[in-house]
């Protein structure tokens, strides 16, 4: 049975942290909205936690799983888990996020074989430079080469996610669209998102607002189609080139259409990706061994905890 939370929203996705570990380190990294990282051993949860939690989640009406970190491709696991997830019954599609350093071709083969349907491949700037200021790893080519097998692995289309960032990417859209026409990738530019808004310096010297872009891009394109995911746009230019654009912040329709449960890396339901004051532990009492059931009550309880961030 499909649950609707209290703003009438159905819960038809989930986004789960398979780890925090993460092999770049990326001045704007949101860590999927979850802050609470130690240096010390951190509890992880195991593929088949992972698999029993997505499972009860069908009840709720989940379909859709993504996998993300940190960097997913770091679990040496993460082929037994994403087979694990696409098995299930009644889940349509498992895809992943991933930075692309590790994309070699025994890795996309494993990732075929193991049912993954599609990559979206965080990717900031196409300038070595740029990408070094950013990622702190000189180590564009690597991600570019991946994005390539991928692409000839038949993950197709490849999407990458670039987060605009002032004077360091946002004058950089007319070369991903020139990587757009070249290679077939879907470009997806994202606003840069702070979870304190007041005290965060960073926010304030590198947000960028997107809206001079979608100008430039509703001139250029050809057609322009509202997606139901989060009302994002989605401009399709003549050259075949196809570009997103995610506007999170302040932006009431992105969370009146919000249909995503989070998972934390250490096993917690997360409602919202701003917030870190009404997670759930599912992990605990999964590991105490709590039935199908009780398992669904907790999900209960997190969707019940769903509110809009932004609202009208
Ligand atoms: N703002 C917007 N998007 C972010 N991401 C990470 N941190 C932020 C942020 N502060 C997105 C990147 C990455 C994905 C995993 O999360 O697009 O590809």
């Amino acid at each position: 049975m499909e649950i609707i939370d209290g703003y009438g929203r159905p819960i038809v996705d989930i986004r789960i942290s398979i780890t925090q570990r993460c092999n770049l380190n990326c001045i704007y990294c949101h860590h999927e909205g979850h802050h609470e990282r130690s240096n010390s051993v951190q509890r992880e949860m195991t593929a088949d936690e992972i698999q029993r939690i997505v499972s009860v989640g069908r009840r709720v009406g989940i379909k859709r799983v993504k996998i993300t970190g940190g960097e997913p491709l770091l679990r040496s696991d993460v082929f037994e888990i994403i087979t694990k997830l696409s098995k299930l019954d009644g889940i349509d599609e498992v895809s992943m996020v991933t930075n692309g350093l590790l994309l070699d071709q025994e890795t996309c083969n494993r990732l075929k074989h193991a049912g993954l349907k599609r990559i979206n491949v965080s990717l900031d700037t196409l300038n070595p430079q740029a990408y070094f200021n950013i990622t702190q790893k000189n180590v564009l080519h690597k991600v570019l080469e991946g994005i390539d097998i991928a692409l000839n692995s038949d993950f197709n289309p490849i999407k990458t996610n670039t987060v605009l960032l002032k004077g360091i990417n946002d004058a950089d859209v007319k070369d991903f669209i020139d990587l757009a026409m070249k290679t077939g990738v879907i470009l997806q530019f994202i606003e840069l998102m702070t979870f304190n808004e007041i005290n965060d310096d960073f926010f304030k010297k590198y947000h960028v607002d997107p809206s001079p872009i979608e100008e430039v891009l509703q001139g250029i394109a050809e057609h322009v189609e509202i997606r139901k995911m989060q009302q994002r746009k989605r401009y399709h230019l003549n050259n075949g080139t196809v570009i997103e654009v995610v506007r999170p912040m302040h932006n009431s329709a992105f969370c009146a259409n919000c249909n995503r449960l989070r998972v934390t890396s250490d096993g917690h339901l997360k409602p919202c990706l701003m917030r870190e004051d009404n997670l759930v532990d599912i992990l605990k009492p999964l590991r105490e061994d709590a039935s199908d059931e009780e398992l669904y009550q907790v999900f209960l309880q997190a969707i019940a905890l769903r509110e809009p961030f932004f609202k009208e």
